[in-house]
């Protein structure tokens, strides 16, 4: 059984790999260890059989934004819930702190869309990106 709990200190390593080894495909930012060590209380593991086989980040910015972040499950445990049931907790810490918007960049957009993300909050608001 997968079971969803906040990160602990011994996470940090498990967390490094699983989205540094999908930063090595392009489909996430790569994170160093340290900044995930300093940042462990806003993530978030998927747990099968002792092993962390899923994570997400929920980096709160403000009660208006928080962004689900380094959201990524091991690929052969794909498929199975885990990354769905990451978001929804995820979603769940962040009512619980009172935020009212959680954005994810990302190039899932299927996956988001089925979990009730859309392109635009529901006063039409949109995010816009450029490089500075
Ligand atoms: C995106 C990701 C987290 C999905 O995790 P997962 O555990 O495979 O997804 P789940 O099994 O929980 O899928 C939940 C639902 O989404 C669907 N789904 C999963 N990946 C999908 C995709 N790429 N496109 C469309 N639908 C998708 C599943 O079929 C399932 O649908 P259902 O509820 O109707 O059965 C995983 O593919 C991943 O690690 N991707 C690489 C990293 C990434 O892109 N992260 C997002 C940026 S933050």
């Amino acid at each position: 059984m997968t079971t969803i709990r906040p990160a602990i200190a011994s996470d940090a390593k498990a967390i490094h790999a699983l989205v540094n080894e999908h930063a090595k495909k392009q489909l996430l930012l790569d994170r160093p260890l340290e900044e995930i060590v300093e940042e462990i209380d806003d993530f978030l593991v998927a747990e099968k059989d002792g092993k962390v086989i899923g994570c997400c980040q929920l980096d709160v910015y403000n009660t208006k934004l928080a962004e689900l972040r380094s959201l990524a499950v091991k690929d052969e445990h794909k498929g199975m819930g885990a990354g769905k049931a990451l978001v929804e907790e995820a979603l769940s810490h962040a009512k619980d702190k009172g935020v009212t918007e959680v954005m994810a960049i990302t190039s899932e957009d299927e996956f988001f869309k089925k979990l009730g993300f859309g392109y635009a909050t529901p006063t039409q608001r949109r995010a816009l990106f450029a490089k500075p």
